[in-house]
Parts: C-alpha cells; sequence; structure tokens
C-alpha cells in the first residue's frame, strides 16, 4: 500500500522520499518512480530514533508537505513485542522526528487497521487504552504487558491493540499540529490484496469467513486504499484531521449487526 500511495504522491511533488527496512523493495520503487520526481530512498527502519532523525533532517532541507506511513507487520510476521515496536512505537517515532517541521498545509496520513474497530466490539479496557498513549517511554513495551497481562502475547491481540494506539497517537498528534496548519489521520484497511494481505488470509481461516461476509463482496486494493490515502493528503480535506477513516468494503458494519 505504501508503494501504491508513493505512485500517486510522485507526480505531485518535487522530491519524495521512500523508507523502507529492505533495501531491495526500495531499488525497483525508486527506479521506477524517477521520471516522476527526485527520488531519495532511504533503507531504514521506522522503529530507529536516530534513522528517523536522519529522514526528518532530509526532509528539513525542503519542506514537509505530506507523508503516508505505510510500514507495518502483522500477526503472522513477528513477536508481540516486535509488532507493537513497529506498528505503535514505529509510527510514534516517525511523527515525532517530523514534528518540528509541520507547517501550513502539511498532512500526513498513518496507517491502523480494521483490527483496531473489531477490537472495539467486545468493549475496549479503558485502562489498556491509556497504556497505548506514551509508545517513547523506554519501559512502555514492560508495561504495557503489565497493564494488558499475558493477553497481549497473543500476536493478534498485540497488533489489534497497536493499531488502536495509532488512532489515539493521531487524536493527539492533531491537536498540536493543528495550531500550525498541519493534518494527521489514519486510515483503517479492511483484507487488502497484498504480500501481507496474502500471509495472513492463507494463516488464519477467520479471513475467508470475514471475507464471505463483506457487503462489497471481495477484498480491497492497494490503489483503493492509495485514492483514499491522497484524498486525506490534498487540500481536498482540508477540514479533515484528528480522525480514523474506515476503509473495509463495510465487512465491519457486517460484523457488528452480527454481534
Ligand atoms: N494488507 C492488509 O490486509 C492490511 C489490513 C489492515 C491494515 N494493514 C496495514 O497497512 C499497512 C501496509 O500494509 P501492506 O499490506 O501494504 O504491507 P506489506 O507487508 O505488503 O508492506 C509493508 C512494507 O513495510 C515494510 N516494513 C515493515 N516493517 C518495517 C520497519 N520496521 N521499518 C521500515 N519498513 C518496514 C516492509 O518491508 C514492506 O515493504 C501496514 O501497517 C499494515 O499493518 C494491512
Amino acid at each position: 500500500m505504501g508503494l501504491a500511495c508513493a505512485r500517486r504522491m510522485a507526480p505531485t511533488v518535487a522530491t519524495i522520499v521512500l523508507v523502507d527496512r529492505d533495501e531491495s523493495n526500495l531499488e525497483a520503487v525508486a527506479s521506477e518512480l524517477e521520471h516522476h520526481a527526485q527520488v531519495v530512498p532511504m533503507t531504514a527502519d521506522v522503529s530507529d530514533p536516530e534513522a528517523m532523525a536522519a529522514l526528518a533532517a532530509h526532509v528539513a532541507t525542503g519542506s514537509f508537505r505530506a507523508v503516508a506511513h505505510a510500514a507495518g507487520v502483522s500477526p503472522t510476521m513477528a513477536s508481540w513485542r516486535d509488532i507493537v515496536r513497529v506498528d505503535l512505537v514505529g509510527t510514534a517515532c516517525i511523527i515525532d522526528a517530523l514534528s518540528p517541521l509541520v507547517a501550513a498545509g502539511t498532512a500526513a496520513v498513518c496507517f491502523s487497521s480494521m483490527s483496531a474497530q473489531l477490537l472495539g466490539l467486545g468493549g475496549v479496557d479503558p485502562v489498556v487504552e491509556g497504556a497505548l498513549d506514551d509508545p517513547l517511554r523506554p519501559t512502555f513495551l514492560d508495561d504495557l504487558r503489565q497493564v494488558a497481562g499475558p493477553a497481549i502475547e497473543d500476536s493478534g491481540m498485540a497488533y489489534a491493540w497497536a493499531k488502536r494506539g495509532v488512532q489515539r497517537l493521531v487524536q493527539r498528534v492533531a491537536v498540536e499540529w493543528g495550531r500550525r496548519g498541519g493534518r494527521i489521520c489514519s486510515i483503517s484497511p479492511g483484507m487488502i490484496d497484498t504480500p501481507q494481505g496474502r500471509q495472513e488470509a492463507a494463516a488464519q481461516p477467520v479471513m475467508a469467513m470475514m471475507l464471505e461476509r463483506t457487503p462489497l463482496g471481495r477484498e480491497g486494493t492497494a490503489d483503493e486504499i492509495a485514492a483514499v490515502v491522497s484524498f486525506l493528503l490534498s487540500d481536498e480535506a482540508s477540514f479533515v484531521t484528528g480522525t480514523d477513516l474506515l476503509v473495509d468494503g463495510g465487512v465491519c458494519a457486517a460484523m457488528e449487526d452480527m454481534s
């Protein structure tokens, strides 16, 4: 989905900085996009504060117009700690590093997930929610484990909580960025046909049931998500900030109807 976002963004900007921890992904994308804009590939882990400081230093050489932050890992890809570290702490790292550069017209979209929505169906423990709100604290992962208990060691739960944390982060940051004319939202994709989506669908039988219940009767595409991100980053969305947009083909509505 990050690639689909970059494809839509490249023709609208002078310079696009691509970040991925996988260098081979970057090379292929950079050569595809370089006839649209100056492309700066950066191999980096989004949860590494030093790497994100280097990213911000580079962005500061120009002006910070927009970020689509789609890097992430899903339940079958990592341990619970790595899921929370990449998906929530990583989001906090990149937003923290870029925040000083926000000016009027800057916009950001962070990737949450419909998992955060589905977590809400069972009722969300407000104490665990509160524990999500300081992801850059050095003891954050241990503190979260303490508050959430062993349930968070289930990688699916960790993913849902991490994505819930992304939604809450966006709400907090929107208040600060808004004073400078900047906007930040999150997007919650449903089942999307990407390498990550395919890996989850193959490993989790529940996904087939959810697909069957999706009102639009299919998975979404990366480009459908990028179209919504592109809207949120554009001036067309100039009064939209601090909120999450669920883009799931209606599956959460169908699941809520069942519960
Ligand atoms: N595919 C889905 O069905 C789905 C559904 C809901 C939410 N999401 C979320 O949307 C986002 C994009 O998902 P996708 O399906 O395009 O995933 P993907 O696995 O296809 O691509 C993710 C990219 O992020 C990179 N990445 C992973 N960890 C990183 C790190 N620590 N630092 C830098 N780069 C890193 C990977 O190398 C990869 O290129 C993710 O946050 C994911 O959790 C996906």
